[in-house]
């Protein structure tokens, strides 16, 4: 029997297997610990589940030297030091391919809101500021026959790839080898679908937002991280963008007075990609998979990528 910490209340039962087979449970109840508390409570557990909003670094790894298993609530696992785990044989897991679909579906209704001004727009007519039927007001962006390059073709960017191709939008993939500036000056849209790691952070930066077809649309539904909020700012306030919908920021959360909210054409969701009933629910279950077999030394069903080889 181990004793097994799960950071946040889930909306799913699928903790139970793990009391059924026999082990403890403690769930955090309430909003996300802070790095301190999160320390404490960490004491004496084998196994933990946490969320993006749980930064396991060397500092919790030394709070909890039985730990044997870090379940990540999410695919992606930017908030886990991979390596310090891999030091300490701690096993890490992740959420995959369960939240693909809800994840691109929020990416496109981004794409959508911010290429038709939906959030303002609602606020005008809920302000009063409705007076007419406007001929030369409200105008957006076409969709259709738009070019939309895709940042990080994994599956979640494949899954866009598809909505997009049912939207009659060309389609541009950009990988690792490929010319991310030479794709973002023909883009109308740009998606973006990679992990935040240190070669990724801030990859839309001054440059590529110089790069980028004037009057292109950017949508984040991966990290925050890969865009230098300071540079899209800047970007969305001199008409460079002509919009962008994000649902990851740096930090998150953003705090109210970022500058980043003053920006023009700004939609902005908390980071709420995977949040269907559907997906938490299958995210739990997988992650309660990956406890359970990681605390019977089995291999995880959904292991976080390996680490590079270091060179
Ligand atoms: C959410 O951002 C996830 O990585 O699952």
């Amino acid at each position: 029997m181990a004793r097994i910490l799960i950071t946040r209340r889930l909306a799913s039962r699928a903790p139970e297997r793990l009391t059924a087979a026999g082990h403890e449970v403690v769930v955090h109840d309430g909003p996300a610990a802070s790095a301190g508390k999160l320390r404490a409570l960490v004491d004496g557990v084998e196994g933990v589940l946490t969320t993006v909003a749980d930064r396991v670094d060397p500092a919790l790894l030394d709070a909890a030297p039985g730990l044997r298993v870090v379940s990540n609530y999410a695919v992606g696992c930017d908030n886990v030091d991979l390596a310090a785990c891999a030091a300490r044989g701690v096993a890490v897991g992740i959420t995959p391919d369960v939240l693909t679909e809800a994840t691109a579906d929020l990416a496109f209704a981004l794409l959508l809101a911010a290429a038709r001004h939906v959030p303002a727009a609602d606020r005008a007519v809920r302000d009063g500021r409705w007076t007419s039927w406007e001929p030369a007001g409200w105008l957006g962006r076409d969709v259709h026959g738009a070019t939309l390059v895709i940042v990080g073709a994994g599956r979640i960017g494949e899954a866009v790839a598809r909505r997009a191709e049912g939207f009659s939008m060309d389609v541009v993939r950009v990988g690792r080898r490929d010319d991310l500036l030479a794709a973002l000056a023909a883009a109308d849209f740009v998606s973006l679908h990679a992990p935040l790691l240190p070669a990724t952070r801030h990859l839309i930066g001054a440059a590529a937002l110089a790069a980028i077809k004037p009057g292109a649309i950017l949508v984040n539904t991966a990290r925050g991280g890969l865009v230098d909020q300071v540079a899209l700012t800047q970007a969305l306030a001199d008409g460079r963008l002509a919009a962008a919908g994000l649902d990851v920021t740096d930090p998150e959360p953003l705090p109210a007075d970022d500058p980043l909210l003053q920006a023009p054409n700004l939609v902005v969701l908390p980071h709420i990609g995977s949040a269907t009933q559907g997906a938490r629910e299958r995210m739990a279950q997988l992650a309660v998979d990956n406890l359970l077999a990681g605390l019977a030394g089995e291999p995880l069903p959904n292991p976080a990528p390996a680490l590079a080889p270091a060179s």
